[in-house]
């Protein structure tokens, strides 16, 4: 097949794999590389269209990211966003300066329907807007086609060279018909078809990986997780068993959990693979008697987890290829590295520095987690391994306040099997962003039968989120909560209490720990 792509260009914006993204949505191929990517290579590549991306620097500013004059002269479409537009506009001899009246946020702008860019969109559409400077003078041969009340030029087109340029950003959600315009530029400007589809990522990628790998061995830490599992099963299509997974069953998963992996992964399992299951809870547990302090827990399971992890690889011997399911979320929030450390997220981010490898494989490295699933979809992966809820590298030793025992760990599955299977059961499960029981360190007083009791208080937790930065506490019903409650206090043995957290993020965070 012949596939087309759309190159993003990277100026430093905080948008740019979102672009790349909803291009996809218009079954493009698209790829985000630095603005710094060479000519010679683009000719290369010979994309259907080009997007620069915005970016903080002001196009005048002496260290600004540029991109070549020679690019607008390939006769390769462009469409310049926020920065990438002052970025055109300048280049090709227009005028950018600093506004009047900088727009931040939800903009209405008047579009002009003659343009392609914005056939079939509203003459008045709402806009995200983020800009201190703006388009003050246009390049010679192009025109404005939307305006704004504070904007003289919130788009500009020269249809001639096929040069497009907006001020605003298409790409987020807030920008009510952006995705519309990207569509009518990779579709009417740079006349791609459209016949990108997951199955053909899911097919490319086995090849080259298949390509990269040749002979060599490849490992592979799976926690179960919807991206290590994708990750793995796009390896065991393109190389079988010269991968071997590793699955650390720590005594901190959830109920049954260690056995599902097992199933799918494992020997009688479902792919063409090593799976090697290290049943380590004791090792675990001994590590963290006695240990209260959060981050402490955290610290001592990741490099516990490593030690593992390690012991394993040495068994295998030389390894020429470490498998990572770093998705590109992962990419970003480890990449600004500037927030102060809120939690120290334990991921096989850790690995690299303590197996011995020749390069790591990320084949989700650009993908967002609704895009896995899909990958996972098309790979034939179970629904319940696709769908599953985030679930922390350290697992339940983070969801049991206070000292990590074995009884505790016990408690805490048989609690978050109930809450799950009544949430389930209430049809809620597809609805909510995530949600588990935790074990509070809080024992109290109760009454059972004739009998005093002494109790833990599990509680419960239920949020609404989309990009799990922030979040919601879910307001579930009533007779769903009671049948929770009812049911952990005469199941579980130890919890004589359930409570319900009301707390959103900030301030709280989604996990106790
Ligand atoms: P918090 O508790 O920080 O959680 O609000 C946000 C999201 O991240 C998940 N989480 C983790 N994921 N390793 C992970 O891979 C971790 O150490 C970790 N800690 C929290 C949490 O479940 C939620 O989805």
């Amino acid at each position: 097949m012949n596939k087309e792509l759309v190159i993003v260009l990277d100026f430093g914006g905080q948008y740019n794999q979102l672009i790349a993204r909803r291009v996809r949505e218009c079954n493009v191929y698209c790829e985000v590389h630095p603005y710094t990517l060479s000519l010679e290579k683009i000719k290369e590549m010979s994309p259907k269209g080009i997007i620069f991306t915005g970016g903080p620097e002001s196009v005048y500013n002496e260290k600004a990211p540029r991109c070549t004059k020679e690019l607008f002269e390939l006769n390769i479409p462009i469409l310049g966003i926020c920065y990438g537009a002052h970025l055109m506009t300048y280049m090709l001899g227009g005028k950018v300066e600093k506004a009047p009246i900088s727009e931040y946020g939800k903009t209405e702008v008047r579009t002009d329907n003659s343009s392609v860019l914005f056939h079939n969109v509203s003459k008045k559409t709402i806009t995200w807007m983020s800009h201190t400077d703006y388009i003050s003078e246009l390049p010679i041969g192009f025109r404005s086609c939307a305006i704004t009340d504070a904007c003289p030029v919130a788009a500009m087109e020269c249809t001639e060279k096929k040069l497009y340029a907006i001020q605003f950003h298409p790409e987020v959600m807030h920008t009510q018909e952006g995705l519309k315009m990207l569509s009518n530029f990779v579709y009417d400007v740079c006349k791609c078809s459209g016949n990108w589809k997951m199955s053909s990522f899911v097919d490319e990628t086995v090849k080259s990986i298949h390509e990269k790998v040749g002979d060599g061995k490849v490992l592979c830490a799976l926690s179960g997780g919807v991206d290590s599992s994708v990750a793995a099963v796009l390896l065991s299509k393109a190389v079988g068993k010269q991968l071997t997974c590793v699955f650390v069953d720590q005594g901190l998963l959830r109920k049954n959990e260690g056995d599902e992996v097992e199933a799918v992964f494992g020997p009688d399992g479902l792919y063409d693979l090593n799976f090697i299951r290290v049943n380590c809870k004791e090792r675990f547990y001994k590590k963290l008697k006695g240990v209260t302090e959060p981050e402490k827990k955290r610290k001592i399971i990741g490099e516990e987890f490593i030690r593992v992890f390690e012991e394993e690889a040495k068994k295998i011997g030389t390894v020429d290829f470490l498998v990572q399911g770093t998705i590109y979320p992962d990419v970003i929030e480890s990449g600004l590295g500037k927030s102060a450390v809120i939690k120290s997220h334990h991921n096989v981010g850790g690995l690299p520095d303590y197996v011995d490898f020749k390069e790591i494989i990320e084949p989700l490295r650009m993908l967002f987690k609704d895009e896995v699933r899909k990958v996972g979809i098309e790979l034939g992966i179970p629904e319940h391994l696709v769908f599953r809820q985030p679930f922390p590298g350290p697992g339940l030793g983070i969801r049991i306040i206070g000292e990590v025992t074995a009884e505790k760990c016990f408690i805490v599955q048989e609690a978050d099997a109930i809450y799950r299977e009544e949430i389930a059961k209430a049809g809620f499960d597809k609805k909510l962003g995530q949600y588990f029981a935790a074990l509070t360190n809080m024992q109290s007083v109760g009454v059972m039968g004739d009998d005093r009791t002494y109790d833990y208080a599990v509680v419960l937790r239920a949020v609404n989120t989309s990009d799990f930065m922030t979040a919601e506490p879910a307001q579930i019903p009533w007779a769903v909560l009671g049948k929770v409650a009812s049911r952990i206090v005469n199941e579980v043995k130890g919890v004589n209490r359930v409570l319900y957290d009301c707390t959103g993020k900030p301030p709280a965070t989604i996990e106790f720990e």
